[in-house]
């Protein structure tokens, strides 16, 4: 399937935001930690997540949607994690954590996902292992035996799926566990939240140490997903590269302060308790410097939208450096280069330059490079063809729809594969 797209028509409107992917992931993971019902609210209707659905129902779990709220429940039946669902999505992994502190054993086919870089689990395994737990490897993939035992462990990096497993692994473990160097993303936090709810006890919640004292059981609980930050970065940034007035509702502006100071702050920006409306009705020169970092920073996963941006600027010189996934830059500036982009790549910089952009046959090779690239052929002179919509169906719900609400011209052509 492909997105055919004609740029150059401002948007305007008003754009409500679906709860996080990556929230939803985590979230669906942590009720293995329970035989008894969780039901999450405002789950979003994308591939990655049916796909954890049907994950968990493999395993054995009762799953059951009702449009935007999912109910969990259950024991596994197996601790093998089915092979032909891991590999279609990266959130696999994020049952490692649950699954060994309820059952003490599993096996994980190496999971799929983006082809953005390496992505190791070594911060996953060896906290693993000073939990206790036996990691190894064999052609199924990760073999992992023994109940998480009471331990501290100092990430070497906030990764967030580490923090996520990790978590999840110590609050049945019988005992004090400390966790140095946490993520504190959003999706992060609203974890442990939910595990407090659940009745875990957690000390330090929001922070990058956590103390956990583990309990007997856990209960199950209602939790809303939280509001997807990447989803409500990239209406903002359509709005930005067309020129137009958006108003993006449902959104934690909060959560968005790094892509708000280093984008929208350029323009006419209003913030409001949980919308943002922002009046991109003329041209900036650039964005200055930019460099991906773990929460607070500026998120890796908005960093293909800025360069999009930077690209359509007016002239001026934007530097992006990303830090976190190597292959992430690449790709989108051998693709925004041929719509006519100045970009070059030195190592893990880009330096971008602002010009006027020309639709282009473009191609998506992953989730967040594939919406960086509707974002460029919504501000590029002509019409852009964009392959690989199978990619950005992975985290939004139906983003041509989404951007043709707000007066885009898009529509999708070909078949879902
Ligand atoms: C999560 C998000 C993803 C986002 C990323 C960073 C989910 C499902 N996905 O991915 O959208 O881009 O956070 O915000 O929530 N690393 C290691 N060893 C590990 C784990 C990570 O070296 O064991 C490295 C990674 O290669 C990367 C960095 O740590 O360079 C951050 O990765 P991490 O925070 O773990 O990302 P994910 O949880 O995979």
């Amino acid at each position: 399937m492909e997105y055919i797209v004609r740029g150059n028509i401002p948007l305007n409107g008003e754009i409500s935001v679906c709860g996080a992917k990556n929230c939803a992931l985590a979230l669906l993971g942590a009720t293995i930690l329970t035989d008894e019902t969780v039901v999450l609210t405002k789950c979003p209707h994308i591939a990655d997540v049916d796909n954890m659905l049907l994950l968990l129902k493999k395993m054995g779990k009762k799953v059951s949607r009702n449009g935007q709220t999912v109910q969990i429940s259950g024991k596994l039946n197996t601790v093998n994690v089915p092979a032909e669902v891991a590999t279609l999505l990266r959130g696999s992994v994020l049952v490692l954590g649950a699954v060994l502190a309820r059952y003490g054993q599993l096996t994980l086919p190496l999971p799929g996902g983006c082809a953005i870089g390496a992505r190791p689990i070594d911060i996953h395994t060896d906290g693993l292992k000073h939990f206790g737990v036996s990691v190894e490897y064999d052609d199924k993939g990760l073999v992992c035996k023994g109940k998480p035992q009471p331990s501290a462990f100092k990430l070497r990096f906030a990764s967030v799926g580490a923090t996520e497993n990790l978590l999840c692994a110590a609050v049945l473990s019988q005992g004090q566990s400390v966790l140095y160097n946490c993520a504190t993303e959003p999706e992060v936090v609203a974890l442990e939240q939910m595990l407090v709810q659940m009745g875990a006890q957690i000390n330090g919640v929001g922070g990058s140490v956590l103390t956990i004292t583990g309990v007997q059981r856990l209960s199950g609980t209602v939790f809303d997903i939280i509001p997807d930050r990447i989803v409500a970065a990239t209406y903002l940034s359509a709005a930005v590269a067309s020129h137009g007035k958006v108003t993006v509702s449902n959104c934690c502006p909060q959560h968005l302060s790094a892509f708000i100071n280093a984008v929208c702050g350029r323009y006419d920006v209003r913030l409001y308790n949980d919308a943002v409306t922002l009046n991109a009705d003329r041209a900036v020169s650039d964005y200055g410097k930019v460099v991906t970092a773990p929460y607070p920073g500026f998120p890796t996963d908005m960093q293909s939208l800025l360069l999009s941006l930077a690209a359509l600027s007016a002239g001026g010189t934007t530097k992006i450096t990303e830090n976190l996934f190597e292959n992430r830059l690449q790709h989108n500036a051998d693709q925004l280069a041929l719509m006519g982009a100045d970009i070059s790549v030195n190592g893990n910089t880009a330096s971008v330059r602002g010009q006027c952009l020309f639709g282009a046959e473009l191609c998506a090779r992953d989730l967040r490079g594939g919406a960086g690239l509707v974002v460029a052929a919504l501000g590029a002179e002509g019409t852009s063809a964009v392959r690989g919509v199978e990619h950005i169906n992975r985290g939004y719900v139906d983003l041509a729809a989404e951007l043709s609400s707000l007066g885009a011209d898009i529509h999708s052509v070909g078949l879902d594969k």
